[in-house]
């Protein structure tokens, strides 16, 4: 039923007539009015509600039997009829038009799209290319219809409508200016409540991601309480997430990585937006502790949001990796130190034994005494002051120990001290030594013993180079900012195969003999001392390795010997 119809009965007088017209305006006017405060704050949930009750006062004060509202798609090639209300009059088929086609009333459509208003208040007044537009009326027993677009941006997206079962005079003014405004309004709400659900789809398209991750996700409160816990948090700390949710998240954090954390956060909630990530331990309900690897996202501040946002992954396989690796390093280093100080003590020892077979040999000859006492007791000293520095340390830390110290003086040890093992062979595999060295001291800083040490492995190396004989060199020369000693056998030369791998730690041909640290050891002893040590000539001729070590005071040496 349409109750105002009955307001407005035909034969009314003038007076009447205007007094009902004063009070259709007022009636206009509430209406507006009411159904505009209504819409400002709708309650998306209860929109479709709020248009409908709207349509049909709209229907009503317009004494109408449809009122409709249509919705144009995105691509602008379709519409439903969204929302519509029928007075009892006239029944409405909205299935009818659904997702259809504009092209289905073509005139009708392009009219709004071109004229912003579908006007017939008769059916006579149809033009002929209304056809389809007049047959749908028809159809559906209506016989004066009105049409407005809602326009967005220029582009129109909806149309709101009524119409009669009657023929009229014509379409008010008044009827058409509330269509327009709440076309409008309606449009506008029906947008939010659009956003509100692609929100709520990607929201629980979200939350779908989150509950099938094997990535740990949290939301805390700006206190520190867990709010939200995905699945897999609960998975890996074995609680259930009710036991987890409404936590203070730091209760679960090991002792020692709850200050750290608790530093972290209060920091990261000063700061909207801001990204911080951490390494920590949790406990498991058994007790047990997980290494945490967490990005957290201050979203306190995003109404979609309100929490400080965790993502967190579980390293602790990575982390008992890398203990392992840790300890196999240290397991590496440590084999590494102890074999340097056997073949340190080993080189040591093999001279002292030479030099006590001289001291037997010669035990009359005072000189030959005296001079062989002197090289035991430098090598003595020599691998105790090995000793020394694996106990201290010293090893790591450049400069400790170091003296200004003659580079001459050390070639002479090193010879001295080796002297036992090459010198004594017999005349058909006897080495020949040439020492050649610099006219002037050749100072350098440096720990005596470790440059002693470089100088002996070279040397012993050149002779164990030369099996059945040769020439062992030994030159000490300067050049400017360096202090140079070179090594010089007449061997075989390093086989190609090897070349590569010399200086690699427990790298020999020697088999047995051979503990392939020399090189090692002494690499590392010269570029500890800002030098080097490598291969200068290699070949049939034999093979030269050159020791460079940073001089004293570079300026005020003269260059070569
Ligand atoms: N002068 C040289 N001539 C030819 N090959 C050499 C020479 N010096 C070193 N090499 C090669 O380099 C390898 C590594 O030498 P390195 O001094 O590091 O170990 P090593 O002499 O085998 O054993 P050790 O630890 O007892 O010194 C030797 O096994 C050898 O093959
Ligand atoms: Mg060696």
């Amino acid at each position: 039923m349409a109750p105002n119809r009955a307001k407005n009965p035909p034969g009314a007088s003038g007076t009447k007539r205007f007094a009902e017209a004063l009070e259709k305006r007022y009636e206009f006017e509430r209406l507006l009015t009411s159904i505009a405060t209504r819409f400002i704050n709708i309650d998306i949930a209860r929109l479709d509600d709020g248009i409908n009750e709207a349509l049909r006062a709209i229907g009503e004060f317009a004494e109408v039997d449809a009122v409709f509202l249509l919705t144009i798609n995105q691509d602008h090639e379709k519409y439903s009829s969204t929302y519509g209300w029928a007075s009892g009059r006239h029944v409405t088929d909205r299935k009818r038009h659904q997702n259809m086609s504009l092209d289905r009333f073509p005139w009708f459509f392009e009219e709004l799209e071109r004229n912003n208003l579908v006007n017939i208040p008769r059916l006579s007044m149809y033009p002929p290319d209304a056809l389809q537009t007049q047959e749908e009326m028809q159809h559906a027993g209506l016989r004066s219809l009105v049409a407005v677009p809602v326009r967005d941006q220029g582009r129109m997206d909806a149309v709101v409508g009524l119409a009669s079962i009657d023929d009229r005079d014509e379409w008010p003014e008044d009827v058409i200016v509330l269509m327009r405004l709440m076309g409008e309004i309606f449009f506008n709400v029906i947008k939010r409540k659009q956003t509100n659900e692609a929100l709520a789809s990607s929201e629980a398209r979200f939350r779908a991601l989150v509950q099938h991750s094997s990535d740990m996700i949290g939301v805390l409160d700006g206190k520190g309480v867990i709010r939200f816990a995905s699945p897999a948090v609960s998975a890996i700390l074995g609680f259930a997430n009710n036991e987890i949710v409404g936590r203070l998240a730091f209760d679960l954090v090991h002792p020692e990585d709850v200050q750290r954390l608790l530093g972290i956060f209060f920091g990261a909630i000063q700061k909207p937006g801001v990204v911080v990530n951490a390494e920590y331990r949790v406990r498991r309900k058994d007790g047990t502790y997980v290494y945490f690897e967490s990005v957290g996202a201050n979203h306190l501040d995003d109404p979609n949001v309100k929490g400080f946002v965790l993502n967190s992954r579980d390293v602790t396989a990575r982390h008992a990796a890398e203990a392992a690796l840790r300890e196999t390093e240290k397991m590496r280093t440590v084999g590494q130190l102890a074999a340097g100080v056997a073949h340190n003590i080993n080189n040591a020892l093999t001279a002292i034994l030479g030099y006590v077979q001289v001291l037997n040999r010669d035990a009359g000859n005072e000189e030959k005494v005296r001079d062989a006492l002197k090289v035991i007791e430098t090598t003595a000293k020599g691998a105790a002051a090995t000793v020394r520095r694996i106990q201290t340390f010293a090893r790591e830390r450049a400069g400790v120990g170091s003296a200004a110290v003659d580079l001459n003086d050390l070639a002479r040890d090193a010879i001295e001290m080796t002297r036992p093992t090459w010198d004594a062979r017999p005349q058909e595999r006897a080495i020949k030594l040439r020492l050649e060295l610099c006219a002037r001291p050749l100072l350098i800083v440096a720990s005596a013993s470790e440059i002693r040490e470089v100088l002996i492995n070279l040397v012993l190396n050149a002779a164990e180079a030369m099996p059945g004989g040769g020439v062992l060199m030994l030159a000490t020369c300067a050049d400017g900012a360096n202090a140079w000693a070179r090594v010089h056998d007449t061997g075989e030369g390093i086989p190609a195969e090897a070349r590569e791998k010399i200086f690699e730690p427990f790298f020999t041909t020697k088999g047995e003999s051979g503990m392939g640290l020399g090189l090692a050891i002494s690499r590392s002893v010269a570029k500890r001392h800002g030098g080097d040590l490598f291969i200068e000539n290699d070949g049939p001729g034999g093979v030269t390795f050159a020791l460079k070590l940073p001089q004293e005071d570079a300026s005020q040496s003269i260059s070569s010997p």
